[in-house]
């Protein structure tokens, strides 16, 4: 029986007469069977991390997004990790896979309202909120749903480490969580919520780390953070989770040892927490790429050699940068070996090239393959279970490869190869026809009559009722002021405008000039459009026709204030050259509460220079 071919193959990982197995399975005939590419792994190799995991560490979460199909979340929950999902799409995998809930935990940088929600209605475990605004949303979600929500707090621990940049995540310019200088405040806040509970931090320093110490350091920083809470707040924290991130070997890297680290940061908690009087906390950890990284290998077949003008020799595999983008996006090494039979023609060095249509999809660069490497030869790279599959695209309409499990010498199909009919199931049946232009709808601005009165007080109070978009809540003026009002609309003063449609008043704008002899040349307006008639033109015709009124009037400035959540005015606005100046906080207080209201203004021009 040949040895264990360790380095960063997997456990069950054989180079023998006939080349390559794993866990007793010849790779050559995994190939001709399932085709190539294939990614292709080591069951038992995966089961072991997980034991590794359960054993030195009290409460691991597997981060679904290093590989995520139904097989290996089932493996793994079966094997007793509980799961970290980052997407509504990676809760959906979960739940499909028959994982309840409450052994889900949910953290991402930007949830929708709509993953909340299923996240909330499917009773996940914990939350791990990102900033104070998804607090505030979460907050009515979880009422609505009739929970209490227990929610981590994603804190910045001010460390990054990784081996890439891009996947260094817990240094101070990161988008992920929130800095420790804001978590007391957001801390009395969740407290205050009645539908979230806080029952400690999350933090995640990056991926691909290979040594402990950034991790003791991080326990150092959110150990701090909870006195500080206690101390502040008097909020104690029954839970902290330190992330995942633990580094695997790709190439001659050694991996981040687990069972070294595992008690030394158990350790730091322990006497850490006892250090500064806070009660001990359960640590959660979040492996992702160091459960199934080591275990899977991708086959290629080898479909032409060639030597550039430079003297490099390229070999092509029927695969690339759509199966594994991680050397093109990280400048990725992997350790590369040819999988069949052992031939005895020395060395050579080359680069392994994709089949993709740029120069830029190289899989790795000076590897060593036989001498006489040729088309029909089948390639192994090593460690490619993490974030390959699941980073994959359809670039050049080339699918997605198969991924197929091993075990006791038994081959089980986990995913099939992708297909044309899979890449084609977007499609829809038929294009549609481009649809016509719509009919430019029919409404007509004009200054006021007395005769608008009444069908302008119908539309003002059905805007008013809607009590978000302009002061007035209810209307409590009566047609004969309007009326009066009306029989002079248009004057070097004011002028009161309405759009009309179907016989009814469906818009109107005011602008009036300030009385003060040194702020007469300023005007100020309102407006409103009712719901039915909005986003067709309306606003626009009567900022129009008052932005004519007030140049003709000799106005320079007209201002106006606006809510700062209404979007399309605001954006109306800036389309007639209005700016922010300004914000009144709690300049409303509304029937559901203060708002803030946003100061815009445009210039005209001084009047003596627009007439030269
Ligand atoms: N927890 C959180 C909050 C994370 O953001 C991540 C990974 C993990 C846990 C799991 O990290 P792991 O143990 O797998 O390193 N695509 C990159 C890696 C991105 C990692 C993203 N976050 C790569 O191919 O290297």
């Amino acid at each position: 029986m040949p040895e264990a071919a360790g380095g960063p193959w997997p456990a069950n990982a054989r180079f023998g007469p006939d080349g390559l197995s794993i866990a007793g399975v010849l790779v050559e005939d995994l190939a001709a069977r399932y085709g190539t590419p294939l990614l292709v792994a080591d069951e038992e190799h995966i089961r072991a991390r997980c034991r590794a995991f359960t054993t030195l560490f009290p409460h691991p979460l597997y981060a679904v997004k290093a590989f995520t199909s139904r097989a290996v979340l089932r493996l793994v929950a079966e094997e007793g990790l509980n799961l970290l999902v980052a997407t509504g799409g990676e809760l959906e995998a979960c739940l499909a896979a028959g994982i309840p809930g409450e052994r889900i935990a949910f953290h991402g940088n930007n949830k929708s309202d709509e993953e909340l929600r299923l996240a909330v209605g499917a009773r996940v475990w914990l939350i791990n909120v990102d900033n104070a605004a998804e607090l505030e949303r979460l907050d009515p979600i979880a009422r609505d749903a009739g929970v209490v929500q227990d929610v981590l707090l994603r804190v910045i621990p001010e460390i990054g480490a990784g081996a890439h940049r891009a996947i260094q995540t817990g240094g101070l310019g990161t988008k992920f969580g929130m800095p420790l200088r804001v978590v007391p405040g957001v801390v009395r806040r969740a407290v205050a919520l009645p539908n979230v509970r806080p029952v400690g931090v999350h933090a995640h320093i990056g991926s691909q780390v290979l040594e402990a110490e950034p991790y003791l350091a991080e326990v150092d920083v959110v150990l701090d953070l909870l006195e500080r809470l206690k101390r502040e707040t008097g909020f104690q924290a029954d839970v902290i989770d330190v992330g995942g991130g633990f580094g695997v070997a790709y190439t001659d890297e050694r991996p981040l040892e687990l069972d070294r680290l595992a008690p030394a940061l158990l350790a730091r908690v322990r006497e850490g927490a006892a250090s500064r009087g806070l009660r001990l906390p359960h640590t959660l950890v979040e492996p992702g790429r160091s459960v199934v990284g080591s275990a899977m290998v991708t086959l290629y077949r080898v479909g032409a050699v060639k030597e550039t003008e430079e003297g490099t020799t390229l070999v092509a595999v029927d695969g690339g940068m759509s199966d594994n983008i991680r050397p093109m996006l990280y400048g990725a090494g992997y350790t590369v070996a040819a999988a069949g039979p052992p031939r005895d023609t020395g060395p050579l060095e080359v680069d392994v090239v994709g089949r993709h249509c740029e120069s830029g999809d190289v899989l790795a660069h000076d590897v060593k393959l036989p001498h006489d490497v040729h088309a029909g030869d089948l390639l192994a790279f090593a460690a490619t279970g993490a974030y390959t599959y699941a980073m994959a695209s359809n670039y050049n309409r080339v699918g997605r490869p198969a991924v197929v499990a091993v075990r006791d010498g038994v081959s089980r199909l986990w995913l099939r190869r992708e297909d044309a009919g899979d890449l084609d199931r977007l499609e829809v049946a038929e294009a549609a026809p481009a649809a016509r232009p719509p009919a430019p709808p029919a409404f007509l601005v004009r200054p006021a009559r007395p005769g608008d009165a009444r069908p302008f007080l119908e539309a003002y109070r059905s805007v008013a009722a809607e009590r978000r978009l302009i002061q007035t809540e209810e209307v409590t003026r009566t047609a004969a002021l309007y009326r009066r009002r009306f029989r002079r609309s248009r004057t070097g003063e004011a002028a009161h405008l309405v759009a009309v449609a179907d016989g009814g008043v469906v818009g109107s704008l005011s602008i009036r000039r300030d009385p003060h002899p040194v702020t007469r040349h300023v005007a100020t307006l309102g407006m409103f459009v009712i719901a039915t008639w909005r986003g067709r033109g309306v606003g626009t015709a009567l900022m129009d026709e008052a932005m004519r009124w007030a140049r003709s009037a000799g106005v320079e400035r007209v201002e106006l204030t606006v809510y700062p959540h209404n979007d399309a005015a605001i954006a109306l606005y800036r389309k007639f050259g209005f700016v922010e100046e300004g914000r009144l906080v709690r300049h409303a207080k509304k029937s559901y509460g203060y708002e803030d209201e946003i100061l815009m203004a445009a210039w005209l021009g001084e009047v003596g220079e627009r007439e030269r």
